[in-house]
């Protein structure tokens, strides 16, 4: 059974009984982590891009496990410069992995190094397809991301300033016609306090999609 956590921020454990992939594990550092990072033991981590907030402790836990560090090119050969197992990918690319396939679309939003790109990734777990938007803001070509892959979560940016805010993430969601929605990024720092009660009673009023607020820790079935 496939089951998403939330550990804080924009840090998303996907695992089932195969194994685990991590998602921006900004965990040291971070107010809002509900584990640190040597509690996590993940086959794949997808880095979104090289802010802190999402890099994070990628370079520490994927030295202690060994895991496969995904991420867009420039990223990824940094990273394999530190000595990670990497696999470099970019825009519009997929990748078959054991437990499915990642693929990588587009983000609005600056990569954290030089000559990089931000992403965001279609994550398909045995079947459950999982879209982990990254920062960005809203953008009309989610349209296809959704048509491409009939979703069953999207992990979506709504506490603004640095990505979109709530109201462009309704908007968001609107265009990728999830089944289920569920917030990330807003709350961990002042600049990004936002009311998710507020996001989800939108999306479940005006679009009738299902949204989850976790709070860092919770998990969910997919
Ligand atoms: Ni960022
Ligand atoms: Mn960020």
């Amino acid at each position: 059974m496939a089951k998403l956590r939330f550990l804080g921020h924009s840090c998303f454990l996907l695992s089932d009984e195969g194994g685990s992939v991590l998602i921006d594990p900004f965990l040291d550092g971070n107010p809002k982590a509900a584990v640190g990072p040597d509690d996590v033991n993940p086959q794949v981590i997808l880095v979104t891009h090289a802010h802190g907030d999402h890099l994070g402790d990628t370079v520490r836990i994927a030295k202690r496990t060994g895991a496969l560090c995904i991420s867009t090119n420039e990223i990824a050969v940094d990273l394999q410069g530190k000595g990670l197992n990497t696999h470099p990918m970019h825009l519009g690319g997929t990748k078959n992995l054991e437990f499915g396939s990642v693929r990588v679309t587009p983000a609005f939003h600056g990569s954290g190094i030089a000559g990089g790109h931000a992403c965001g990734f279609v994550v398909n777990l045995r079947g459950k397809r999982i879209y982990h938007a990254g920062d960005t803001c809203l953008f009309g070509d989610m349209k296809l991301i959704g048509e491409r892959d009939p979703l069953d979560v999207a992990l979506l940016p709504i506490g603004g300033n640095f990505t979109m805010d709530a109201e462009d993430a309704v908007r968001a969601t609107g265009l990728l016609g999830a089944r289920c929605v569920v917030p990330m990024h807003y709350g961990t720092f002042p600049p990004i306090e936002t009311d998710p009660e507020s996001f989800r009673r939108q999306v479940e009023q005006v679009l009738g999609i299902s949204c989850r607020v976790l709070a860092p820790g919770q998990e969910m079935e997919i």
